[in-house]
């Protein structure tokens, strides 16, 4: 286990057994149909990169970059667009994939975003989700394991851009953790 970890929350067995799982239920609810499936960076690009070797359908990957900053309950709180998609969605089934899901804020506006795009449906998939932490209610549709109220790093989240490469997740120590002023995904 890295030096800088508490404790490992998911190793890569688990992770596995959760990406098999939640891939069947995409399987199964989109049986005929071809998804566009978006990839939220940078978080969730070992999540997607497995989840989409386990997809049997005909599917498309897209990718977005964004940033959320202010809080739910600021007016001033808003989505900025780093790098947005290169096709239009209309008319297309879409699957956002997420590393994890805190207070909300930022799947909520992009969410929101891509709404206006008119998209056929909108779903999201998120590996992680802390509940308690929710500020603003976002409706999940795939889920990989609810955790509780602490910060996580591996399998593609960091902190400070550091430890996305471990191949398992785990808590960071609290030494090391600080909150950081902008959440990027
Ligand atoms: P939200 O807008 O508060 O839901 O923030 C979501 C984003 O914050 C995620 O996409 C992550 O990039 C980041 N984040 C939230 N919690 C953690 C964590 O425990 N570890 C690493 N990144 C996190
Ligand atoms: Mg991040």
């Amino acid at each position: 286990m890295n030096q800088d970890l508490e404790t490992i929350l998911f190793d890569e067995e688990e992770l596995a057994a959760c990406i098999a799982r939640l891939a069947g239920q995409i399987n199964e609810d989109y049986a005929g149909k071809s998804p566009l499936v978006i990839g939220i960076l940078q978080g969730s690009f070992i999540f997607l990169a497995d989840l989409v070797r386990k997809l049997t359908l005909p599917i498309d990957l897209e990718f977005m970059s964004v940033s959320s900053y202010g809080s739910s309950s600021k007016s001033s709180g808003k989505l900025s667009i780093r790098m947005d998609l290169a096709t239009d969605i209309r008319g297309r089934d879409v699957i956002l994939v997420e590393d994890i899901l805190d207070s909300g804020n930022t799947l909520s506006r992009l969410r929101d975003e891509l709404q206006k795009r008119e998209p056929a449906s909108l779903r999201i998939c998120t590996l992680l989700d802390k509940p308690d932490r929710r500020e603003v209610e976002v409706e999940v549709d795939y889920r990989g394991y609810a955790i509780p109220d602490a910060f996580v790093v591996g399998y593609g989240l960091d902190f400070d851009q550091r430890y996305r490469h471990l191949p398992y997740i785990g808590v960071l120590k609290p030494i090391i953790y600080e909150t950081p002023t902008e959440k990027s995904t």
